[in-house]
């Protein structure tokens, strides 16, 4: 049998291997909410236009809500015969309604249909990932508020640099989160115009009025040319290229959980929530969420990868190519939502061990900074040349491995002879934490009113 949606000069229908591979049903079913709602706007349009009946689109309307109901209900049979997920409804419509279902599809072609319906999914789900993250930043600001003061080793090079806070790392990604969020917001904007009324490629010579259809479907404005309504999916490529950025910044959180769970560091305590262990390892606590939210940044950067290499070279208007943009953006922005989720709920579990974090902050000369500062400040020496006369005295310190505050005077005095001991008052991980006061430094002052900044904004947004 020839395909009743396009078999009319076909004398039979496709063969198996050309159905198996044109098939999209199985993924863009995820795409029923916006395919039904794009069409009810689009049969409401008809009849204001007068190109079909007001009987013809109120029944048009009521079966499709039936549809919608018999979808959502799990009553409803997707048929891999009817390809996508545009036949699927067209076809249940037809069987439901009859003679007036095939008048829907007048001044519309599925090239149309596709790109306002993924354009429509997308949008939704950058409404959920803004949701998700905020709640991320929440629970990171939270974590930042309880931890304002808890000293722990700043590393460059994953090498002991300076003490910071706790809190202070977590609100690195508090601001991280929140351009991520910037960015999926500006993919948003631009996406949200209108390819409906763009039919296959050039128009239409019927009566549209675009304006309603886009207003219809919460678009700002109706695309303002046909061709590149049907054929782009740049914003399928800006929101991954949001989501693959977003999945990085989750992915060095998921490893710098690794490290600070680890034995070796011994610097953080995951919830057994979110432990796994091992069939053979008794003593084992392994961090496989963390690892997998590292692990999902792979397929998600693979999705824009894929997806660009799709679009690459492709000439205008729509070819079928086009079809590879569903199941990988699906993919991708699912494994990100739930690694948010993921990692929201590690980081709210997780406790630091304040007394291990301290002692690892005084480990590796951290403070030595904080010495050459007070050479600066004190005796009033070039930095340059106070860098190099606290090399000297880390150098001492180390090769009596002893930590900097445990210094004789006298040792220091050997390499500075105008140093003296009111010295010792910076070289407390505590007091050099406290003396980071420039804005955005990790000062527990300074900590405490940015993570209250943040809890303020995000409750205020959810207002
Ligand atoms: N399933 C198709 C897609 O996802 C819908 C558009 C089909 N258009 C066509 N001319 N065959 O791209």
């Amino acid at each position: 049998m020839s395909n009743k949606m396009w078999g009319g000069r076909f004398a039979s229908g496709p063969g198996a291997i050309m159905e198996e591979i044109n098939v999209s049903i199985d993924f863009d079913k995820a795409l029923y909410r916006q395919d039904i709602a794009a069409s009810k706007a689009h049969a409401d349009m008809l009849a204001k236009q007068g190109i079909i009946t007001a009987d013809d689109a109120k029944k048009i309307a009521h079966g499709l809500d039936t549809i919608l109901s018999e979808i959502t209900g799990g009553k409803f049979t997707f048929k891999r015969a009817l390809e996508d997920i545009h036949m699927n409804v067209e076809g249940r419509l037809s069987e439901l309604i009859g003679e007036p279902s095939g008048r829907l599809h007048t001044a519309r072609s599925r090239n149309d249909q596709v790109a306002t319906d993924f354009r429509l999914w997308m949008r939704d789900t950058i409404d959920t990932l803004d949701l998700a993250l905020a709640a991320f930043q929440k629970t990171l600001a939270t974590k930042a508020l309880e931890h304002a003061g808890t000293v722990m080793p700043g590393m460059t090079h994953l090498q002991t640099a300076q003490p910071v806070t706790f809190g202070h790392h977590m609100l690195a990604y508090v601001e991280m989160a929140a351009r991520d969020r910037g960015r999926f917001a500006d993919a948003r904007k631009r996406l949200n115009e209108s390819p409906l009324g763009s039919g296959a490629l050039a128009g239409t010579s019927f009566d549209l009025d675009r304006d309603m259809t886009a207003k219809a479907l919460g678009f700002d404005r109706p695309g303002a040319n046909s061709l590149d309504g049907v054929s782009d999916r740049d914003f399928a490529l800006e929101t991954l290229a949001a989501a693959s950025i977003a999945s990085v910044h989750l992915s060095r959180l998921a490893e710098e959980i690794v490290i600070w769970t680890s034995p070796l560091t011994a610097l953080v305590r995951l919830s057994d929530k979110f432990t796994t262990g091992s069939s053979i390892m008794p003593q084992k606590r392994n961090p496989d969420a963390a690892e997998l939210v590292r692990a999902k940044t792979g397929r998600i950067i693979g999705s824009l990868s894929a997806l660009l290499i799709v679009m690459k070279g492709l000439p205008l208007a729509y070819a079928k190519d086009m079809q590879e943009d569903k199941e990988g953006a699906m993919d991708a922005l699912s494994a990100l939502s739930l690694s948010i989720a993921a990692m929201d709920g590690m980081i709210a579990d997780l406790e630091p061990d304040a007394a291990r974090m301290k002692k690892a902050a005084g480990e590796g000369y951290a403070t030595a900074t904080d010495l050459a500062d007070w050479l600066v400040r004190t005796l009033n020496i070039p930095f340059r040349e106070a860098h190099h006369i606290t090399g000297q005295i880390v150098g001492k310190a180390s090769a009596g491995n002893v930590a900097l505050h445990r210094l004789p005077l006298a040792d220091m005095q050997a390499v500075e002879p105008r140093i003296t001991d009111a010295v010792f008052d910076v070289l407390s991980v505590d007091r050099s934490v406290k003396s980071r006061t420039s804005y955005g430094g990790t000062a527990p002052k300074n900590v405490k009113a940015q993570a209250k900044k943040w809890l303020k904004k995000l409750e205020k947004e959810k207002a």
